[in-house]
């Protein structure tokens, strides 16, 4: 039996809690089935923190989460909060646990299955081998930075600073080629150094990083550039990695290169093994409650949960690979099925991929 590893679950609002207790329950099948032992420990956040706490962060819901092994996130957020103060918001606390959990990278994998090819809308021999990683840094940049309004020549203005230190790029930039070494060994990084000082900080730090990587080949793509080359050849790449809100643009870019945002998971890591675990999509309230959510995206982040954080590489490829046969077998949730007739439910997926897993051994 390996050690008893914490989970801290944090589900969240709209479909969060939906699809993270088909998460669970795919974890809970892999402990027997591997030999695996967790604990999980449920806290508030988002919206229904506010709601409970007065805070989409609570102190106890933070320290369970630091005295955790790993956490597992549904999704924050919906229209009853969308009004509030900056205090107040969902999105406050997603950024706010980044920064105290010191989640310095956002790694997200883009993999086109096959039998899903179709769903995309761009041509399936242009997506033919898509299988990419985002890496985003992800607690720096224009979205931390100092942001105010005010009293301009020509009215009111609004202010937002961009800042990066070397040693943010560095720790990012070597977690991309650490990732890189560990695939084919091509890294992309994507700046706007033609324009922006950060960009050409950044860019001076990737170069002088680079000859630490000798095996792996470099190329560096201005962002608008990368912007296209996604849709016009996907499967070119292979690491890509870039600051925040490039990041977080290209990599719902590339998310829809795979046709459906309920299929994406996404891990954010900061220095050591220990890291937060979430669907790339956010709490769907048009869907929530419906029980018709895609629960993959979630499933799929517990398996980098089990390669990133613990090791568990046997059960996290036993994980895709019951995914990959659900999918083959011709099972869908409503959002990547052809006829939503035939669509099945969330909790019937996750039974579906909790059978396959046991018939995969
Ligand atoms: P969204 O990802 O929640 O939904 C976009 C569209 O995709 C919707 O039509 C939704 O039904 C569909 N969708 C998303 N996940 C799905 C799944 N698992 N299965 C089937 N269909 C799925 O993004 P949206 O609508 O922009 O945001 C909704 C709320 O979520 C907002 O409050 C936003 O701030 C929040 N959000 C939270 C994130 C997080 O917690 N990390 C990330 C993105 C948005
Ligand atoms: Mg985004």
């Amino acid at each position: 039996m390996a050690d008893v590893k914490k989970i801290a679950v944090i589900a969240g609002d709209g479909i969060g809690p939906e699809v993270v207790a088909e998460a669970i329950k795919v974890m809970k099948s892999t402990e027997e089935l591997f030999g695996l032992q967790f604990e999980f420990e449920h806290g508030l956040f988002g919206g229904i923190a506010i709601d409970e706490k007065g805070t989409p962060l609570p102190e106890d819901t933070l320290d369970m989460c630091q005295r955790a092994d790993a956490v597992l996130l549904g999704a924050v957020g919906g229209p009853k909060w969308d009004n509030n103060t900056k205090e107040l918001r969902p999105e406050t606390g997603l950024l706010g646990i980044r920064k105290a959990l010191g989640l310095f990278s956002n790694i997200r994998p883009a993999v086109v299955f096959d039998c899903l090819k179709e769903a995309s809308t761009l041509k399936p021999e242009v997506l033919e081998g898509t299988d990419l990683i985002v890496v985003r840094e992800l607690t720096g940049g224009i979205y931390f930075g100092e942001k105010f309004r005010r009293e301009g020549e020509q009215g009111e203005e609004a202010v937002d600073t961009c800042v990066y230190n070397v040693h943010e790029v560095e720790r990012i930039v070597r977690q991309a080629f650490d990732v890189a070494m560990k695939r084919s060994k091509r890294l992309a990084s994507v700046d706007k150094a033609n324009v922006l000082e950060t960009s050409r900080l950044w860019r001076e730090t990737v170069n002088r990083i680079a000859p630490e990587y000798p095996e792996v080949e470099l190329e560096h793509v201005l962002v608008d550039n990368c912007a296209m080359q996604l849709l016009r050849r996907p499967a070119s790449f292979d690491v890509i990695v870039t600051e925040n809100m490039f990041g977080d643009i290209l990599s719902d870019e590339a998310a829809m290169l795979t046709g459906s945002i309920g299929m994406l998971a996404s891990a954010s890591l900061g220095e050591g093994s220990y890291g937060l675990y979430e669907p790339v999509h956010g709490s769907a309230p048009d869907i929530a409650g419906q029980g018709i959510a895609n629960p993959i995206a979630t499933i799929l982040s517990v398996a980098l949960m089990y390669r990133l954080t613990f090791g568990y590489e046997e059960a996290a490829n036993a994980i895709e690979a019951a995914v990959k046969q659900v999918l083959d077998e011709g099972h869908r949730t409503s959002d990547i099925a052809a006829d939503r007739a035939q669509a099945i439910s969330t909790t019937k997926m996750g039974d579906l991929i909790v059978d396959a897993l046991t018939k995969l051994q």
